[in-house]
């Protein structure tokens, strides 16, 4: 069944997907605790019910439940339904550690979103950090996307640039990366329902972005 494509006035309602920690649900809600934000969470899954981050939604008064279900199609089956039934209008995989169904991310086209620690295409799948670190690449960062099938892929709304530091081990490149997606994914998640996100092809449009006026070198001072 096509989701409904006209939206009701008011705050977008956003349904969040996580598998543990839940630092960049906790960003979410408090950023949706502004009343001037765009957007409100309605409803968390986990897939694991031992989760920390369902802690976050239960202190926020949020909607949560565990769907431990091992079978992928029917995972997908009572998330879709117990997002519909939230009145969800944009899923956010944030921190979620199951592949997805396909059927699933057909039936929430352009309106699942996923958060990943690198700067896309790079570095996709696990450890994004260590892979960046045997790279040898002097930024990283963090991606948020329009999820498709292939893992880690989609079209790219928003990105943050992170240095990386010659004594970095992974813990303190993610901690660095970190902190940039608990900022990056508020921003997409506003500029999606504020409707300003336009999908053409592989690309994003965003209408009134600023996109930064100089380079960022590593070593600075180029
Ligand atoms: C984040 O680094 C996110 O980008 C990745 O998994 C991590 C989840 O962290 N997909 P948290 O559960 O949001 O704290």
């Amino acid at each position: 069944m096509a989701l409904p494509r006209e939206r009701p006035r008011g705050r977008l309602r956003v349904g969040v997907l996580i598998s543990g920690r839940g630092s960049n649900l906790e960003a979410l809600i408090d950023a949706a605790a502004d009343p001037a934000y765009p957007a409100e969470i309605v409803l968390v899954i986990s897939n694991r019910p031992e989760a920390p981050g369902l802690a976050h939604a239960a202190r926020a008064g949020i909607a949560h439940r565990t769907i431990a279900e091992p079978s992928r199609e029917i995972f997908a089956a009572e998330a879709d339904a117990a997002l519909r039934q939230s009145g969800a209008e944009l899923a956010a995989l944030a921190g979620f550690m199951r592949i997805l169904d396909n059927g699933f991310v057909a039936a929430w086209r352009d309106r699942l979103v996923n958060i990943h620690p690198s700067l896309l295409p790079a570095f996709p799948g696990l450890h994004p950090q260590r892979q960046a670190l045997a790279a040898g690449v002097r930024f990283s960062g963090c991606t948020v996307h329009f999820v498709r099938a292939q893992v880690d892929s989609g079209p790219i709304i928003a990105q943050a640039a992170v240095p990386v530091h010659d004594d970095d081990d992974e813990a303190r490149l993610a901690e660095r990366i970190l902190a940039a997606e608990h900022r990056l994914y508020p921003m997409a998640v506003r500029l999606f329902a504020e409707g300003r996100l336009c999908i053409r092809g592989d690309r994003v449009a965003i209408s009134g972005a600023v996109p930064p006026e100089i380079a960022l070198f590593n070593p600075a001072g180029g």
